[in-house]
């Protein structure tokens, strides 16, 4: 056992073309990951139908564009376990198993829950609008942890609370059967901070305030141009302060070298360097990152029997070692064998 590798899942729902907050809170750590672990990763396709279960036009599309962000990233199927959800059906029978023994209160108190019943509060909406599928998404998302009895599940700091969750319900179920089949995983997160949207608040793509992995150099600079700096920098001659200007300033700390970061903090203090010119070394900087990335998304975009190929025989590989640990735990249940 102790020679064997832990292993590590985690997923994303496929809700289209993955932005930078994804490529530094998340992917960036999983290409790191997958050399040292055994490693699972997987399109949520499923949770995306407990928002979305009536706007699926998009659904290939966006499943095929979340696998292309991962693979020109660097998850490398020959080292990680790349499948669909719903290739993988062995997660819904364990879910079963698990909504069983779960108390209805624990998914209540669910953050992201409740979060989503106080917008439909606000919208007027009644909570029974809540579907069945969406309340029990958080006993989803453990039936996708514990299918592979994972170590490990490198997510962003919003998903933490989901994890604990998951560590809840495997002690609860070891309790039940007298067992302790589930290992209880703990979340791996990035160092990075989380990275703010163009206007300052939560990256996301219904913001319209995030850059994409896919965006072009073009692109990328003419929504840098929009980024909000330091407020009280009004005029080019105002002194700033790297400190009230989170959003530029924190691209800073990814990509600036030490020098690079004092060079420019002592341009904005001092009123010597405008924040347009910031903006354009720094988007210099990113462009220069993202290009081979681009350049390989692009490439991959034209095989598409390739992309089937990697989710077919990752989603393959995914549900050998799924069915053994539901065997497992049915076994640990004493259903019927
Ligand atoms: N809930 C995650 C998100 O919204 C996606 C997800 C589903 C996930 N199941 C998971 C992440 C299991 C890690 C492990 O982004």
């Amino acid at each position: 056992m102790d020679n064997e590798k832990k292993r590590i899942v985690s997923g994303m729902r496929p809700t289209g073309k993955l932005h930078l907050g994804h490529y530094f809170g998340v992917l960036q750590n999983w290409v790191k990951i997958q050399e040292e672990f055994e490693s699972y990763f997987f399109i949520a396709d499923w949770h995306a139908l407990t928002t979305k279960y009536n706007q699926t036009e998009d659904m290939r599309q966006n499943v095929e564009d979340v696998l292309l962000d991962w693979l020109a990233s660097g998850i490398d199927p020959n080292k990680s376990t790349i499948y669909l959800q719903s290739f993988v059906p062995q997660t819904a029978q364990l879910h079963i198993y698990l909504s069983m023994i779960t108390p209805q209160n624990w998914v209540e108190r669910d953050p992201t829950l409740k979060d989503l019943a106080k917008i439909m509060k606000d919208k007027q909406e009644n909570m029974s609008n809540l579907s069945y599928g969406l309340f029990g998404y958080p006993v989803l998302m453990t039936a996708d942890i514990l299918l592979f009895n994972s170590h490990y599940v490198p997510v962003g700091i919003d998903q933490v609370a989901h994890v604990e969750l998951t560590r809840d319900i495997a002690r609860r179920f070891n309790n039940v059967y007298k067992n302790d089949y589930f290992v209880e995983p703990q979340p791996k997160l990035t160092q990075i901070p989380l990275l703010k949207g163009l206007d300052g608040n939560k990256m996301g793509k219904s913001f319209n305030n995030d850059i994409k992995i896919s965006d072009s150099a073009e692109i990328t600079e003419k929504k840098f141009k929009s980024a909000i700096t330091d407020r009280n920098r009004i005029r080019r001659d105002d002194k700033g302060n790297p400190d009230n200007c989170e959003v530029v300033w924190d691209y800073w700390k990814i990509f600036g070298t030490e020098d690079e970061k004092q060079e420019i903090c002592a341009g904005c203090t001092g009123a010597t360097m405008g924040c347009a010119d910031c903006k354009k070394r720094l988007v210099k900087k990113i462009n220069d990152y993202f290009a081979p990335i681009r350049e390989k998304r692009e490439e991959l975009a034209k095989n598409k029997d390739y992309l089937k190929d990697v989710i077919f025989e990752g989603s393959k590989k995914a549900r050998i070692k799924a069915q053994e640990v539901l065997d497992g735990a049915e076994k640990v249940i004493r259903m019927y064998k």
